[in-house]
């Protein structure tokens, strides 16, 4: 056996070369390697500025995270809370939409939209999308080989929070297209005008709908928007088409991301497959470290209203701070062996909802999706496998996949009684 000659040691490039604005570096970056570096080396990083974009401050530890995520008195949301729209100096729907809202106003709106929202208020659909997620799945069963994005996981969260807006089935699938294009593109092809385009058809579409349930309300939470008073005055119209946009994405997107990540992990952890397979550990538990491991919103941003000391780095008043969840969910100081997928995981105090004020307000919704998807694999599937690389989406912001091909086999003892 002959040994090769010892290796010369090249330095990795440093923090500052990678460009956090470029959905591209996500690509080619091995993230896990990526943000150890910047939590062991740099943890209050200040990110370069690349013309026209100024620079920005890039928060990876959890402490950190969770410390800044609380502090609404001297961070706000309100000039934006992603990234592309804090770099750009604003976000149009500011104090019209519920998660680029502070103070007072982001309190009552908030608990008028938990009316709609709350686990309690909820409860009785949480049935409706077992049923439908176990439906889908037994016909993917049936036709073994198939693509679980379009196939299965672009089915579910859109039908729940469309029947909660009641928003015409026929709808339904433009919807889920413009919000994947909306968060981010499918390739570094597309344009951030199709972005544009896709958030402004959005927009009309529930301007549409909104003004429609005004005049004519249902039981639905659009029209519950629309009919509400808050301290005697009614919502105005933009505030109302803001927060449904932003159900519709949130409602959406992200569960769905989850869900497909979630199969994605089984599929590479054959032991932990075997482990909710044998009843080994609950399906709540499961969904958390999916969640965990998932994080399908990758960071939330936002801007410093005064001078911030934090460890050996001042943020000054007007700068943009970004929070990665995709670097605090695998902070070796939080989570004990964070790069292990272990579905019995416990605690698991992760931040793939946020944390503090502005805590995912569809947080129960988004467990149900991926509590129901967990269970439906495995009381029906017997074995997954993944037929072709995932299709990733091409973003600094949504962690996910447009496209996965996969073989599903029917759990035989599991086989006719699905489709209840
Ligand atoms: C807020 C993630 C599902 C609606 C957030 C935030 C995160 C998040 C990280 C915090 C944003 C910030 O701090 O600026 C997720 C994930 C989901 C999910 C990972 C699923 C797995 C949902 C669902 C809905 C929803 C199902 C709608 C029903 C919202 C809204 C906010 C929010 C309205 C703003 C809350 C506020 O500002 O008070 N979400 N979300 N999300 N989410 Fe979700």
């Amino acid at each position: 056996m002959t040994q090769s000659p010892p290796q010369e040691a090249t330095a990795p490039p440093p923090l500052e070369s990678y460009d956090l604005t470029d959905p591209q570096t996500f690509r080619d970056t091995d993230p896990q390697a990526l943000w150890r570096r910047f939590r062991t080396e740099s943890p209050v990083h200040r990110h370069p500025a690349t013309t026209p974009v100024p620079g920005f401050w890039v928060i990876s530890t959890y402490a950190d995270v969770v410390a800044l995520y609380r502090d609404n008195k001297r961070f706000t949301s309100e000039q934006g809370n992603v990234l592309a729209t804090l770099l750009q100096g604003g976000d149009s729907a500011s104090r019209k939409m519920l998660a680029v809202t502070d103070g007072p106003r982001h309190r009552d709106i908030r608990n008028l939209m938990l009316k709609s929202f709350a686990p309690r208020v909820l409860e009785p659909v949480v049935a409706g999308v077992h049923r439908r997620t176990r439906e889908l799945v037994a016909t993917a069963l049936d036709r073994g080989a198939l693509d679980f994005v379009t196939d299965v996981a672009d089915h579910i969260p859109i039908n729940t929070i469309g029947d909660l807006m009641d928003v015409p089935a026929a709808d339904r699938e433009q919807l889920v297209e413009w919000n994947t294009r909306t968060l981010s593109r499918h390739s570094s092809e597309d344009s951030e005008f199709e972005e544009v385009m896709a958030r402004n058809e959005i927009l009309l579409y529930f301007s549409e709908l909104a003004a429609e349930r005004r005049r004519h309300p249902g039981d639905d939470v659009i029209s519950a928007l629309a009919t509400a008073t808050v301290d005697g005055a009614p919502l105005s119209d933009e505030e109302v088409v803001f927060n449904c946009y932003s159900l519709i994405l949130g409602g959406d997107e992200s569960s769905r991301m989850s869900s497909i990540g979630g199969l994605i992990a089984f599929a590479r952890h054959p032991e932990q497959w075997r482990r909710l397979k044998d009843g080994e550990v609950d399906v709540a538990t499961a969904t958390e470290e999916v969640l965990r491991w998932t994080t399908p919103a990758m960071h939330f941003g936002r801007r410093a209203l005064v001078d911030v000391p934090l460890r050996d780095q001042v943020i000054r008043a007007g700068d943009v701070v970004t929070l990665w969840n995709s670097s605090a969910n695998f902070d070796e100081d939080a989570f004990a062996d964070p790069y292990r997928f272990d579905i019995g995981r416990t605690p698991n105090k992760h931040v793939a909802f946020g944390h503090g004020p502005h805590f995912c307000l569809g947080s129960f919704l988004g467990r149900v999706h991926v509590n129901a998807m967990i269970d439906a694999l495995r009381t029906q599937v017997r074995d997954i496998e993944l037929l072709g690389p995932p299709e990733r989406l091409y973003s600094n912001f949504v962690d996910g996949y447009t496209g996965l091909p996969v073989s599903l086999t029917a759990e035989p003892a599991a086989a006719g009684k699905v489709t209840a």
